[in-house]
């Protein structure tokens, strides 16, 4: 197999070990806000996580509420202006990625970050074949001869099961259906064996089987090479099963972060209540049936002063109205923003049955 193409003093940073005391992916506090004519969004406003190798990590909440800005932020590929940082931090691998120049962005999207876009027909060239737009990022990346990138390419085609591959790489992407042109783009993302895939949505224009088949594959890759997934929805249903680590976010900023344990069993906010009771049969809450959410997110641009949650959550009181609520965290690295998470009472009179041991471990392990 060909070697990855070296640039004048750059080091390989998906062959360098994690420095010790750091995680392969550390989004510390990161803020990034579109300055426009009609005000300041503030798309992401403190989000924090951390992603190590072969952990799945599912970033879940309704559509506007931040998660794709964020992850197009990590990657650097937000237009600034009208985006600007103003705060925190992304660290791949101990290095930052908010310091890093242009070039060395680049490199990390063909070789150590790869992400499927939302929307696949935006994210392929119509006037050039499959096989070529599969091979040209192996062939700048990898250091791949035009022979090796196209064999691979059918290779790959195959793998995320495109039938008849030898023949349909030299298709044009209008003759593929849109389920094919997903996978296109998740063969595209796995060409180069990415250290961390985010997948935004891959699944959302699919149906039932083929997003199954699709989540599969992503998993067989990820438990061949010990890949991190960044798995991006709008449905917590869809991460259940999958997901190790879950980020609930709402109005640009998480609400909750822990292990997808924690989330389905022991969640500590009412926005994620919200999403666990309206989840179709997966999850059994014998105390309250399925339950949308009701009203909307509100404006990014005039967020309201207090919990971003306030105007809609039932539980609201004149606290969550006047004060952000700080996270509070329990000792496992649980964290909740909410006023009340830290009362065990609160929790277990409203919480989803299924997320009743979140009181115990609140009142055991919690610490503001
Ligand atoms: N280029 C942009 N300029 C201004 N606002 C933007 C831009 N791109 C996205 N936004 C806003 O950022 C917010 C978050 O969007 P997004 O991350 O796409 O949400 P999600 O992926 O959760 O549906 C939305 O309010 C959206 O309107
Ligand atoms: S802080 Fe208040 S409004 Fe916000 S989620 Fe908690 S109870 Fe609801
Ligand atoms: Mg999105």
């Amino acid at each position: 197999m060909a070697r990855k193409k070296k640039q004048d003093n750059w080091v390989e940073l998906e062959s360098q070990p994690v420095p010790g005391g750091s995680h392969l992916l550390e989004v510390d506090d990161l803020k990034m806000y579109f300055h426009t004519q009609d005000g300041v969004v503030k798309a992401v406003d403190g989000v924090s996580y951390t992603l190590d190798r072969g952990e799945t990590l599912g970033v879940v909440g309704e559509s506007g509420s931040g998660k794709s800005v964020t992850s197009l932020t990590i990657m650097g590929l937000i237009d600034m202006p009208p985006g600007r940082i103003e705060g925190g931090d992304v660290r791949y691998r101990g290095k930052s990625l908010l310091k890093m120049s242009e070039a060395e962005m680049q490199h990390i999207r063909g070789n150590d970050i790869a992400m499927i876009f939302q929307d696949p027909m935006t994210s392929l060239n119509p006037v050039y074949t499959i096989g070529r737009q599969l091979s040209e990022g192996m062939r700048l990346h990898l250091g791949y001869s035009k022979d090796q990138a196209m064999k691979r390419s059918i290779e790959l085609l195959s793998m995320v099961g495109i039938p008849n591959a030898e023949q349909r790489v030299k298709d044009y992407p209008h003759e593929f259906s849109g389920g094919m042109r997903q996978r296109v783009m998740i063969a595209m993302a796995l060409a180069c064996d990415p250290d961390i895939l985010i997948a935004d949505e891959p699944t959302t224009a699919l149906d039932v089987t083929i997003q199954a088949q699709i989540i599969e594959l992503m998993q067989q890759m990820q438990e061949k090479n010990g890949n991190a997934i960044i798995m991006i929805t709008h449905d917590l249903g869809v991460v259940a099963d999958v997901a190790d680590k879950i980020m609930v976010m709402y109005a640009g900023s998480p609400v909750e972060f822990g292990t997808a344990e924690e989330i389905f069993y022991g969640s500590m906010h009412p926005y994620t209540w919200g999403l666990i009771r309206s989840i179709p049969k997966q999850i059994e809450d014998k105390k309250q049936p399925l339950t949308p959410i009701k009203g909307n997110p509100p404006s990014l641009v005039n967020a309201p002063k207090g919990c971003p949650f306030s105007p809609r959550c039932p539980y609201a009181k004149d606290i969550c109205h006047q004060k952000k609520p700080e996270p509070f965290y329990t000792s496992t690295g649980h964290y909740t923003k909410c006023h009340f998470a830290n009362d065990p009472e609160f929790v277990k009179a409203n919480a989803p049955e299924t997320s009743r041991s979140a009181a115990a471990r609140a009142s055991k392990g919690g610490e503001a």
